[in-house]
């Protein structure tokens, strides 16, 4: 493949970018690291620039009636609005859109009901769902991983966790696919498309509004529960609020994981040595999902905007500026990871930006390391002979990198 030494957008959502995107991320880290790619749109694929952006809190997101800026319009998260609008008839964002107080507000009571217990609480579930799972596929012998282990688990649980009763959780996943590919620039999507993402968010929000009635009426312990009681000095979740947050937690919190999950995975199977050594020894689990993460991350890029004039490293940057972040890029820069193309599940701590970094940082991590390990140590474990079976097929998502189908014999 020929790339460009600066990013373009053609490159970037072209089939063989979408394949490996890392000698494209390389020559763009190498040749122009923070790259104006239109006037007032940044391309930002160094370690030190997309941090930079990150924490600064003179980047955030649009608010609502800014104008779109930027060939993917507005620094706000796609996935982070729904059909929903409060009574002045404005948008009702998810917090991963909002910008401080409002953010810090509602993750503030979001993180009351979503705390290190419920994590805890849920791993006995998701060893058993995994189990589960990797019983019948091993069964099976040649699977799909993706349909097999990847996508079941983390719908699943997260279904699970919200109080989605099973029979459910096929519509609700199919919600969750269609509303992942909410997360790409609108641009590239079809009208079909746009009428599908539609279609799923409202028919999520009527079931939610219906779950949080039932459960207002008799509340149970699964976490819709405790987000439909919590409360911080008084301050609540309006309805609305509640609604968007659990459209939040299942697109946020399910494609993310599928995806670590599976690109872990295919990673494994191409350095047969590593895989080996996970099998020979279940405590690497820990280091090899955040190597994982940082070695081919299932968020690939996020972006914020400029909220007044201000600079990244030493390039200006007017208000109203987009900055793509690259963490996909930013998790292979040789500045901040030793020899970063390759994988080493031994790896000590890394500054990976997997997860994001700063006031939006991931506030599912704990699950999604709960989840990762638990798949990819049993996958190990169950499976010493585990072996491709044909070729991957990636999804033409950009933003959530992430497989399509896996095969894979575990014979
Ligand atoms: C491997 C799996 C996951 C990855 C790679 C991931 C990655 C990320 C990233 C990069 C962000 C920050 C986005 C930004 O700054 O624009 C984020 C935010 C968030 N994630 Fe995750 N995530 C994962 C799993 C989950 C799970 C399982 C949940 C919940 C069930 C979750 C809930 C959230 C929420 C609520 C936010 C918004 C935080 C905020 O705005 O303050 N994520 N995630």
């Amino acid at each position: 493949m020929t790339t460009t030494d600066a990013p373009d957008l053609a490159t970037l959502f072209s089939p063989e970018h979408r394949a490996d995107p890392y000698p494209a991320y390389r020559r763009w880290r190498e040749n122009a690291p923070v790259a104006e790619l239109a006037p007032g749109f940044l391309v930002l694929s160094s370690h030190e620039a997309c941090s930079e952006v990150l924490r600064n809190p003179a980047f955030g997101h649009a608010e609502p009636g800014d104008d779109d800026h930027g060939p993917l319009g507005s620094g706000r998260p796609r996935g982070s609005g729904t059909s929903l609008v409060d009574d002045q008839g404005r948008p009702v964002i998810s917090f991963l859109g909002l910008n401080p107080p409002d953010h810090t507000r509602l993750r503030r009571l979001v993180s009351k009901a979503f705390t290190a217990r419920t994590v805890a609480g849920l791993v006995p579930r998701v060893e058993e769902i995994t189990a589960e799972l990797l019983d019948a596929a091993v069964d099976a012998g040649d699977v799909d991983l993706l349909g097999a282990l990847a996508e079941p688990l983390p719908v699943r649980v997260i279904s699970e966790m919200l109080g989605v009763p099973a029979a459910d959780h096929e519509r609700f996943a199919a919600w969750s696919h269609a509303m992942a590919r909410g997360t790409d620039p609108a641009f590239l999507l079809s009208d079909d498309i746009l009428d599908t993402i539609a279609t799923a968010r409202e028919e999520y929000v009527g079931y939610f509004r219906e779950l949080a009635a039932e459960r207002r009426a008799h509340p149970g312990d699964d976490l819709l529960s405790a987000l439909v009681e919590v409360s911080d000095g008084g301050d609540t979740l309006t309805e609305n609020e509640l609604l968007v947050t659990c459209t939040l937690l299942l697109t946020a919190g399910h494609e993310t994981t599928v995806n670590l999950i599976g690109n872990g995975t295919l990673a494994l199977l191409r350095h047969p040595e590593q895989l080996a050594a996970l099998r020979d020894d279940p405590d690497l689990v820990e280091p090899a999902v955040e190597e994982l993460l940082r070695y081919d991350s299932p968020v690939q890029l996020t972006s914020r905007q400029a909220l007044q004039d201000t600079t990244i490293g030493d390039v200006d940057t007017p208000r109203g500026t987009v900055a793509l972040t690259l963490v996909g890029a930013a998790n292979r820069d040789p500045a901040a990871h030793e020899d970063p193309e390759r994988l080493d599940i031994t790896r000590p701590p890394s500054r990976h930006l997997a997860f994001g970094q700063g006031i939006h940082f991931c506030l599912g991590a704990p699950l999604a390391r709960a989840e990762g390990r638990t798949a990819l140590r049993e996958l190990a474990r169950r499976a010493p002979n585990l072996r491709p079976a044909g070729d991957p097929v990636w999804k033409e998502n950009i933003t959530l990198r992430g497989l399509a189908t896996l095969p894979v014999t575990l014979r």
